[in-house]
């Protein structure tokens, strides 16, 4: 099957014709024309539309094994594709926990059966992600699902010793550890952002403290070591100065921020309404002006999404009996577009490399993240950036509608995406999925 995408502007630049045959990108521009594919191929036309490689989301929770009524691998893989996406890493806080070969191959093997995204298993850093004793992350990496991010997200890795233990551990496969920095003592009953809005409510405050201990503790360690971390959803302003002070030291850390804690405030929680809890918590305009400028100097690396579905009962309750966590992978390019693009902190360019260069690199996906050029696989993603739209939770493929942005009306909308060449999405709307079988 052969594709001509017509007029379409890669990273927002010169519009071009692109020519995808066999998975790959076969020609562009001028060279279309000659190639054997261009003859039979299909034509999408693709003026005023931006081309990106496909989106990499560092950060997915998908509820398979355990939670199916929340989330399935393939209802995330449909709202993942549907986001832009063509990879995500799937966290390991399942039911059970993806901590052993067994466990991550499963995932893998249901991410190739529902085939709209490369879906890579991350493995838990500790048994049952307990935090007493390091799972078998070698079995892990040698694994079908090739491991190489761990993570005990949901809890942080607390134990300085098996923290230490880990980043030894996993520079045998190149692997790297994801930290969810949360200091637990700091944080016992905590339900938001420690601030006026907390002191206001009467909540349990969540310190920014508590983060940035853990990060400053992590990044001694990575550098002691020499060794790879990366810090999973930072969300204050201190922990940008931690870390950017790491990087001028030459730790090897990178760091993610998710598109709520770039947009959303502590404010939120005022109605009580948990579909502003989460974790790490929302927090002040001060941390989001910081956060963004980070993203757009490299302090911060990349986008990720931490989606977190959940069911109805889980977040449709007491504030303080509803889980954290809210939907990301439909609403994150929105959401950067209005943050980082619209107020010029990013261009395409950037964007490609936050949302899908960067995370790939990390997370070690050799297929994704690549430029738009002859000969690389085609995963790829059409964006209108003149559209707008409202959301409706209601209306995604994710089988949880946990969403924080409902009715807002947000900019940019995704016409198409592509697995290997293969239209994952057309016209905004899900192509039947075919399982792919492999990276
Ligand atoms: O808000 C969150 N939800 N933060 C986490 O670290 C875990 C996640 C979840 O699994 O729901
Ligand atoms: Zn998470």
């Amino acid at each position: 099957m052969s594709i001509l995408v017509r007029g379409a502007a890669p990273y927002g630049e010169t519009p071009t014709d692109v020519l995808i045959a066999d998975g790959v990108v076969v020609a562009l521009g001028a060279d279309v024309p000659a190639h054997p594919a261009a003859a039979d191929a299909e034509v999408i036309e693709a003026a005023d539309l931006i081309l990106l490689p496909g989106l990499v989301d560092l950060h997915t929770h998908l509820r398979e094994p355990g939670r199916e009524d929340a989330e399935t691998v393939a209802s995330g893989s449909a709202a993942a594709a549907l986001g832009g996406y063509t990879a995500i890493f799937a966290m390991p806080n399942t039911e059970p926990t993806a901590d052993t070969a067994g466990v991550v191959e499963q995932v893998l093997r249901l991410g190739e059966s529902s085939g709209l995204v490369d879906v890579q298993p991350i493995g838990a850093v500790t048994v049952g992600r307990k935090g007493t004793q390091l799972a078998e992350l070698a079995a892990m990496a040698t694994s079908a699902a090739q491991v190489r991010v761990f993570s005990d997200d949901g809890d942080c890795v607390h134990d300085p010793l098996l923290m230490r233990r880990s980043l030894e551990y996993v520079k045998a496969f190149d692997g790297v550890i994801a930290q969810h920095a949360q200091e637990p003592r700091l944080t016992v009953g905590a339900q938001m952002h420690e601030g006026e809005m907390s002191a206001k409510l009467g909540m349990t405050g969540w310190p920014a403290v508590a983060e940035e201990a853990i990060i400053a503790r992590d990044c001694l360690l990575a550098e002691h070591v020499d060794s790879r971390l990366h810090i999973c959803h930072l969300s204050t302003a201190g922990s940008v100065d931690v870390v950017a002070a790491a990087k001028a030291r030459g730790t090897k850390v990178t760091a993610e921020v998710t598109p709520h804690h770039l947009l959303l405030t502590d404010r939120t929680a005022v109605d009580y309404d948990p579909v502003f809890k989460v974790n790490p918590p929302l927090r002040t305009d001060g941390d989001i002006q910081v956060l963004r400028q980070a993203l757009a100097d490299g302090v911060i690396d990349i986008v990720a999404t931490d989606h977190a579905p959940h069911a109805v009962q889980d977040k449709e309750c007491e504030w303080d009996q509803a889980k954290p966590g809210m939907l990301g992978l439909q609403t994150a390019l929105s959401v950067v577009i209005r943050t980082m693009v619209e107020s010029d902190l990013l261009d395409w360019r950037g964007v490609a490399a936050v949302m899908s260069e960067n995370p790939a690199r990390i997370g070690g996906l050799a297929g994704h993240g690549r430029p738009i050029a002859v000969g690389e696989p085609a995963n790829l993603v059409l964006v209108d950036p003149k559209a707008t739209w409202t959301v409706r939770g209601a209306d995604f493929a994710s089988l949880s509608g946990n969403t924080p942005f409902e009715g807002m009306e947000l900019p940019g909308r995704v016409v198409a995406t592509f697995l290997r060449g293969r239209p994952t999405v057309r016209d905004g709307v899900l192509a039947a999925a075919v399982a792919t079988g492999g990276r």
